[in-house]
């Protein structure tokens, strides 16, 4: 896995330097969840962050929620240095753990959280590996407790799935002509491009961008035992998927 492209330090700190540039809605998504976290001030409730990378969702929360401790789980050794050198700062409330999705992860948190986020991550995952993940998130939670997936899903439509990849590639294209997106990173977004819509339509595998439509990931949410399911939010090739255990 050291060759995968997430564990690359250049590409781990391009993306942590870049991502509200890259990805055209970087923010709006982390405002989405953290406006819905059912969290109050004083509650020390405990929030999970799966593929949280270099902890910037995970450092929102801890600002925005001065009880609440978050844990960031990530299989990246490179993400998760920037994300300890940010969280460090909250001592014991911000927690770096090294796990790759498709592992037992839960069974290290010290309780069950009250949310479970995850942010451009899970379709890295496969159609299986995302079901086995959405049981665990499901079994894992606290009674009330709520899962939040804001993450890349693609339209039904093929062509619509390729036309929202093609203005996706022009975005970046223009990010990185404009100097907002720092060198170290262009080869990363470029392989981006060449797998999403220059080979758009090969069969995709565990570690390629997995997309699924909304629709079909909540069917999952709905099959692991998830209620209350909803796109809270959703924009071009990215949406917010919600759901919460009973
Ligand atoms: C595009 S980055 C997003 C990071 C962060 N969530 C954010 O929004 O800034 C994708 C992250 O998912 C992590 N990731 C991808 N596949 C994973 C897996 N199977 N298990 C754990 N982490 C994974 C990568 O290591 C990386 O940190």
């Amino acid at each position: 896995m050291s060759n995968y492209r997430w564990n690359q330090l250049d590409n781990a700190r391009g993306y942590d330097a870049a991502a509200e540039h890259v990805h055209p809605h970087y923010r709006e998504i982390q405002d989405v969840i953290l406006n819905s976290l059912p969290i109050s001030q004083d509650d020390t409730a405990l929030v999970v962050d799966l593929g949280g990378g270099s902890g910037r969702l995970a450092e929102l929360v801890l600002d925005r929620f001065p009880n609440s401790r978050v844990w960031v789980i990530d299989q990246s050794d490179a993400f998760l240095t920037l994300a300890r050198e940010r969280l460090c700062r909250f001592g014991f409330r911000g927690v770096c753990h090294q796990a790759r999705l498709q592992d037992d992860w839960q069974r290290v948190l010290p309780e069950a959280p009250a949310a479970i986020v995850s942010t451009s991550a899970i379709h890295h995952l496969d159609p299986a590996e995302k079901q086995r993940l959405y049981r665990q998130c499901a079994n894992g939670l606290r009674p009330g407790g709520v899962f939040f997936n804001g993450d890349e899903v693609r339209p039904n439509d093929d062509a619509e799935y390729l036309a929202v990849c093609q203005r996706w590639a022009s975005h970046m294209h223009r990010m990185m002509e404009s100097g907002l997106v720092p060198e170290l990173l262009h080869s990363a977004l470029c392989g981006w491009e060449a797998r999403n819509v220059g080979q758009f339509g090969l069969p995709r595998v565990s570690g390629d961008d997995c997309h699924e439509t909304a629709e079909t990931q909540l069917g999952y949410f709905t099959e692991a035992g998830l209620t209350a399911t909803s796109v809270s939010w959703q924009r071009e090739l990215w949406a917010v998927l919600s759901g919460t255990k009973p």
